[in-house]
C-alpha cells in the first residue's frame, strides 16, 4: 500500500463522520469512495445506523450491496442529505474536474440533488488551475459523437474518444453513451466552458463541477486537511 492509498482511506474515514443515523446519502464512484462505502457499511453493522444510499454508478451499486448499505433511488428520494464523492482535480475555489471513472453524469445529478457535497481526494488532485495535465471528460450520445468531436475542436479542445480496456472499441457508460476526454489546457473560466459544452446537442454532461463542492477532505502524507468553499 503506498502513501496515496493510506491518504485516500484516512480522508474517507474523516468524511464519513458527516453520515448520521437516518441520512439519505448519494454514493459517488471511484477508488477513493470505495473506502468511504466500506466505512459506511462498518458503521451500519456496528452502530446500527439507518442509512439509505443512492448510487451514482454500477460500481457504487455493487460496492453498496457488498457492504450491505440499503439502497434507494432519486425517484423515491429526490432530495438527499448529502453526497460523498471523489474528484480528479480540485482548484482553490473547490471547482472540480470529475469523470475519469466515467460516472460524471449521475454524479452531477446526485450532487445537484444533495444539500451537502463532500469530496474526498488525496493531495495529488489539488491544482491551482483546472485543466492543467487533466482532460475534461464529456459524455456524448453515440449518434452525435463525430459531430460533437468537431465542435469540441472548434472550442479549442483536443478530444480523445475514451477506449475500453477489456473490450474492443469505446467505453460505453452506465447510460449507454461515449466519453471524450478533452484537453483544453489551463481553463480560466470553467463555468463558461461548461455552458458552451452543454449547449451542444448530443452532449449529455461534462466533468466540470463548478460551485458544487461544499467541503473537500484532502488526504496527504502528514494527515487529513479540510477545505471549505469560500
Ligand atoms: C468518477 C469520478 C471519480 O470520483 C474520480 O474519477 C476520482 O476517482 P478516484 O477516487 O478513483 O481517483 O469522477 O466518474
Amino acid at each position: 500500500v503506498n502513501w496515496q492509498d493510506d491518504a485516500k482511506r484516512a480522508a474517507a474515514l474523516s468524511a464519513v463522520t458527516h453520515v448520521k443515523d437516518g441520512c439519505i446519502v448519494g454514493l459517488g464512484s471511484g477508488t477513493t469512495i470505495a473506502y468511504a462505502l466500506k466505512e459506511i457499511g462498518r458503521r451500519i453493522r456496528e452502530q446500527h445506523l439507518k442509512i439509505l444510499g443512492v448510487p451514482t454508478s454500477y460500481q457504487a451499486l455493487l460496492l453498496a450491496v457488498k457492504h450491505h448499505i440499503p439502497l434507494s433511488t432519486l425517484d423515491e428520494h429526490p432530495r438527499l442529505d448529502m453526497a460523498l464523492d471523489g474528484a480528479d482535480q480540485v482548484d482553490g475555489k473547490l471547482d472540480m474536474i470529475k469523470g475519469m471513472g466515467g460516472a460524471l453524469t449521475r454524479e452531477k445529478i446526485v450532487a445537484s440533488a444533495s444539500r451537502l457535497n463532500i469530496i474526498i481526494i488525496d493531495e495529488t488532485k489539488l491544482a491551482s488551475k483546472l485543466g492543467v495535465n487533466q482532460p475534461v471528460p464529456v459524455e456524448v450520445m453515440p449518434f452525435a459523437a463525430s459531430w460533437v468531436e468537431a465542435k469540441l475542436r472548434k472550442l479549442s479542445g483536443k478530444p480523445v474518444l475514451r477506449e475500453a480496456a477489456r473490450k474492443l472499441g469505446p467505453v460505453v457508460t452506465d447510460n449507454g453513451n461515449f466519453i471524450f476526454d478533452v484537453d483544453f489546457g489551463s481553463i480560466t473560466r470553467p463555468q463558461e466552458l461548461n455552458m458552451q459544452l452543454k449547449e451542444l446537442p448530443g452532449v449529455i454532461e461534462t466533468g466540470l463541477f463548478v460551485q458544487m463542492a461544499d467541503v473537500v477532505y484532502v488526504g496527504g502524507k502528514t494527515g487529513v486537511r479540510t477545505l471549505k468553499r469560500p
